[in-house]
């Protein structure tokens, strides 16, 4: 067996903020306890961010406190500003996450600010933060491509990633947000940024808006990463990354791993069962091919 991969499940936050069916409180806790309960480490439970901006995942606090949460399993929630962040603590998070891009032009669609502005709402989040004992992971977006600016400077990825690294993000996920590279790209803009940030601290986070997730994955796993955020069902996108589809799907990156001879530490069964619920509610063929292919098995 070769080392463990650490999988960060993101469905319950980037999957469903861009559904168009808002799901039940209730069945937003019921989805996050089922990921854990599969062995998930780390479950992005939801985001506290305006709800005006998504309304999706207005009932933030109401999911957060509604879990039962696992011992050992990270229940991670996007805060974008000290106010997401207060909303995140009286109900008890624990770990955070905050948000920006490598892009200006996508910062300013998605969270109404530049990156060093964004950079600006996070210093006092991560004060709070280092003082109340919790952690903090950092996402950078667009790092392959944006879809406003077009191409994006290996440069820009580098400075805001070390850069959040340096204010005390204990990981970086970097974040292909439409789905636009290949494994070349992917594996280069990796080793750019674990030239500045240490590689254990340092997440991939696919879309596979154009089916090059796993290819992506690979590359990046062959050269040392060792996290790897996905979306059970390949569930996800961002309202404000116009084509955006789906994360890569939690079951076929498991499915990899596994075959790969990586301990994920995740029961695919349980995962595949989870995966075709969540799909059922949404009225959606799964985005997962492991899913599909068991499915008709
Ligand atoms: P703004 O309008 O500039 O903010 O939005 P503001 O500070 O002027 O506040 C406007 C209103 O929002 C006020 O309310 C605030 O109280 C309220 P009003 O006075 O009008 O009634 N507000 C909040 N309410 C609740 N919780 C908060 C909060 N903050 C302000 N935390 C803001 C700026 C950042 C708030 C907004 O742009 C926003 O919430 N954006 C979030 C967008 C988003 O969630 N995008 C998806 C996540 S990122 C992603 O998916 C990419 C990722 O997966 C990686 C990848 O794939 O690349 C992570
Ligand atoms: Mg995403």
């Amino acid at each position: 067996m070769t080392a463990r991969v650490r999988i960060v499940e993101v469905g319950p936050r980037d999957g469903l903020q861009n559904e168009k069916a808002i799901l039940p409180a209730a069945q937003k806790i019921e989805l996050i306890e089922r990921l854990a309960d599969a062995g998930l480490p780390a479950v992005e439970a939801t985001s506290f961010v305006s709800p005006k901006w998504v309304p999706q995942l207005a009932d933030a606090a109401e999911v957060f406190a509604g879990i039962r949460r696992k011992p050992g399993v990270a229940y991670p929630v996007l805060v974008p500003n000290l106010q997401g962040y207060e909303r995140a603590r009286a109900v008890g998070a624990e770990e955070v996450a905050v948000f920006t891009a490598a892009s200006e032009a996508f910062n300013r669609k998605n969270i109404n600010a530049g990156i060093d502005e964004s950079i600006e709402r996070f210093l006092p989040v991560l004060a709070r933060a280092r003082a109340d004992g919790v952690k903090v992971r950092g996402y950078v977006s667009t790092v392959l491509g944006c879809p406003y600016q077009g191409d994006v400077p290996l440069a820009d990825v580098v400075r805001v990633a070390r850069r959040l690294h340096d204010l005390g993000c204990y990981e970086i996920s970097l974040g292909d947000t439409i789905g636009i590279g290949t494994p070349a790209k992917a594996r280069a803009m990796l080793e750019a940024v674990a030239a500045v940030v240490p590689m254990p601290a340092l997440a991939v986070h696919f879309h596979d808006t154009r089916g090059q997730a796993l290819a992506n994955i690979l590359a990046c796993l062959e050269a040392g990463v060792q996290t790897v955020d996905s979306a059970v069902s390949g569930t996800g996108g961002c309202p404000y990354a116009p084509g955006a589809s789906g994360n890569v799907a939690t079951e076929d990156v498991v499915y990899m791993l596994e075959g790969m001879g990586h301990d994920t530490g995740v029961d695919l069964d349980a995962l595949v069962a989870t995966g075709r619920w969540l799909s059922s509610l949404l009225g959606r063929t799964s985005g997962s091919r492991v899913n599909l292919a068991s499915k008709s098995a």
